[in-house]
C-alpha cells in the first residue's frame, strides 16, 4: 500500500532490503563497527561485495541514534545509509533513539539531494523493539519530516515477512498529517 503526505509517497512492501532496485538509497539496520552482521546488516554487506565495509569503516563507530552515508559497491542502489538502531530495554529512549535513526537518515538523504530511499524495520530483530511500537514511531517521525523534504519524493518500507508488512500497513492506514 501507499499514501501521500505532503507530497511525499510512504509505501509499504514485503520483501528484500537488497532488491530495491528502482530506489537511490537503501537503509542499513547496521552495528556500532559498520560490519557485516546477521539479518538486514548480513544481507547488504554480502550484496555489496567488501568494498562497503572498507569504506563504513573509516566512519565507525557510531552511536545509537546516528546516521553515516556509503556509496551502494554492488548493490543497485548508488548509496547505502547506515544507522544504528536502539537495542530495546538498554539504549533509552528508546522511541527517541529510534525516532533520531530516521530523522538522521532523511537528513542525510536530503543533503545528498536522494529522491527515493528505502527502509528495513530498524531495530525490530536482533535488537528486540516490538514491531506496531517500532512502526508507529517511524511513521510518525517521517510524516512530521515531510514538509521539510524537497528532494525525497519516495519512502518505502520493506517488511521481510507478510505478518510485519500487515502490521505496518494497519498502522500506516491509522496515521494522519
Ligand atoms: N530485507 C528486509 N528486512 C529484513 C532482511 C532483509 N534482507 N533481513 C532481516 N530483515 C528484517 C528483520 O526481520 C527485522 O524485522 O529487518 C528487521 C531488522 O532486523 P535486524 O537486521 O536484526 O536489525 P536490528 O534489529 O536493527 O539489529 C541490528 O543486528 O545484524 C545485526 O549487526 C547487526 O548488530 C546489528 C543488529
Amino acid at each position: 500500500m501507499e499514501k501521500e503526505f505532503s507530497g511525499v509517497t510512504l509505501e509499504c512492501r514485503q520483501g528484500d532490503i537488497v532488491n530495491q532496485k528502482d530506489c537511490e538509497a537503501v537503509v542499513n539496520a547496521a552495528n556500532a563497527q559498520l560490519e557485516t552482521g546477521g539479518g538486514v546488516a548480513g544481507a547488504i554487506h554480502r550484496a555489496a561485495g567488501p568494498g562497503l565495509a572498507k569504506e563504513a569503516s573509516t566512519m565507525a563507530p557510531i552511536k545509537p541514534g546516528e546516521a553515516v552515508i556509503t556509496t551502494g559497491h554492488n548493490l543497485p542502489n548508488e548509496y547505502v545509509i547506515h544507522c544504528l538502531g536502539p537495542v530495546y530495554g538498554r539504549d533509552k529512549p528508546e522511541d527517541e533513539l529510534l525516532a533520531r535513526c530516521y530523522r538522521n537518515s532523511l537528513k542525510l538523504a536530503e543533503e545528498n539531494g536522494i529522491t527515493s530511499i528505502a527502509f528495513p524495520a530498524i531495530s525490530t530483530g536482533v535488537f528486540g523493539y516490538p514491531m506496531e511500537e517500532a512502526a508507529k514511531v517511524a511513521f510518525a517521525t517521517i510524516i512530521k519530516q515531510a514538509t521539510t523534504l524537497k528532494h525525497l519524493k519516495k519512502i518505502r518500507f520493506v517488511l521481510h515477512s507478510s505478518k510485519d508488512l500487515e502490521v505496518h500497513e494497519k498502522i500506516l492506514t491509522e496515521m494522519r498529517e
